[in-house]
């Protein structure tokens, strides 16, 4: 099918646009950037000076466009439901950024807009692509450490005033009308879809305390959602272990260790060799795969790609809209766990 071009329209023209989406596209033999809408014109104008496609006025010019096979939804996270409907609806296949919805609901109707559509709909969990997770996952179904008993798995840093186009305070990220959540939906959630799918199994139950411990918005204010999460998490194979997201790190933290009954696994804390294995036998073994993507060092995330080949080998994309629920709904949890400071069945 190498003859065939995907063209792909995008909402948004921020950060995760800049760094990955439209470089990967732009770059991809068989996919191009026709048309950009950012009701910020000066950040399309920009991405399209860089990587071509057409400067749009408006979502509905957007969404009108008969020629756009593709539609990239990266937006702050209160409209990517609607968005991600609309241009299903319009016929057209969604890659859509996490978290993919503000609720459940929203997940649902997402996820039957594109079977009543007959498109697909993949969700940015970029985490499970990177090359130590690959590798862990692999070794992890080898059997390598044994039964997977405990986890630790954490992402974390200075904030996002930092990283999003909005820099400062008042940038969306910290806004619940725009955010919905704070550090667990944007960091948080990549754990969590990293978590269920390294160990092939759903979270059942989680607890949490989900706070703001520091952040301030531009009038000085604490912002109104969350800049840390501490959360503990039970699966249905048994193992259970914390997942940590903060916006209040000095130093970028992406690390996760697998404790099994034969050793444990650390990835993404030696840059030199991203995954490290040790057993209990003494056995040490360290593996020289590609690293994980930093704010700082941005690498390409596969995600486009991943998105590319499931339109044109029309494939069930590499994570469905159902895998970004299940990574919502974890997410749901933790936060209903802090809220009634309570245990919480994961609902999906
Ligand atoms: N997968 C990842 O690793 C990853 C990393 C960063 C961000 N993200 C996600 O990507 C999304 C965007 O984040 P970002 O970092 O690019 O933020 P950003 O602040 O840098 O950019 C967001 C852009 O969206 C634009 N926008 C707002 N409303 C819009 C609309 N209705 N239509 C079109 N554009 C609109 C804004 O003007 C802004 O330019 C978020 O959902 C975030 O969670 C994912």
């Amino acid at each position: 099918m190498a003859e065939e071009m995907v063209k792909f329209g995008l909402f948004g023209a921020g950060s995760i646009a800049i760094y990955r989406h439209a470089p990967e596209i732009a770059s991809h033999p068989c996919a191009k950037i026709v048309a950009i809408y950012d009701p910020i014109t000066a950040r399309a104008e920009a991405l399209a000076g860089q990587y071509g496609g057409e400067v749009l006025a408006s979502e509905k010019a957007l969404l009108a466009r008969k020629d756009i096979d593709a539609i990239v939804v990266a937006t702050p996270n209160a409209h990517h439901a609607r968005l991600t409907i609309a241009a299903l609806k319009a016929g057209k296949h969604v890659l859509c950024e996490k978290p993919m919805a503000t609720s459940l609901e929203d997940a649902k109707k997402m996820i039957a807009a594109a079977k009543k559509a007959g498109k697909k709909l993949m969700i940015g969990h970029n985490q499970r692509l990177m090359p130590p997770h690959v590798k862990a996952r692999q070794l992890i179904e080898a059997g390598v450490i044994g039964d997977v008993l405990t986890f630790r798995t954490s992402f974390g840093h200075g904030g996002p005033e930092m990283w999003s186009q909005d820099k400062g305070a008042h940038t969306w990220f910290f806004k619940k009308e725009e955010a919905f959540v704070g550090t667990m939906g944007d960091l948080g959630v990549h754990k969590a879809d990293l978590i269920r799918w390294l160990l092939g199994s759903e979270v059942l139950e989680a607890g949490a305390f989900v706070d703001t411990l520091a952040k301030r918005n531009e009038k000085g204010q604490a912002i109104s959602v969350d800049d840390n999460a501490v959360c503990i998490l039970r699966l249905a194979n048994g193992a259970m272990g914390q997942l940590t997201a903060s916006w209040t790190y000095t130093n970028e933290d992406n690390i996760t260790v697998i404790y099994g009954s034969k050793g444990q696994m650390t990835l993404g804390a030696n840059p030199a060799f991203p995954v490290e294995v040790v057993l209990k036998n003494g056995e040490v073994a360290q593996y020289k795969v590609g690293g994980v993507s930093t704010n700082e060092a941005q690498l390409p995330s596969g995600i486009p790609d991943a998105f590319i080949d499931a339109i044109l080998d029309d494939t069930e994309p590499a994570i469905s809209g159902q895998e970004g629920l299940k990574a919502l709904a974890i997410v749901l949890a933790c936060l209903k766990s802090a809220e009634t400071k309570q245990i919480v069945k994961v609902e999906y």
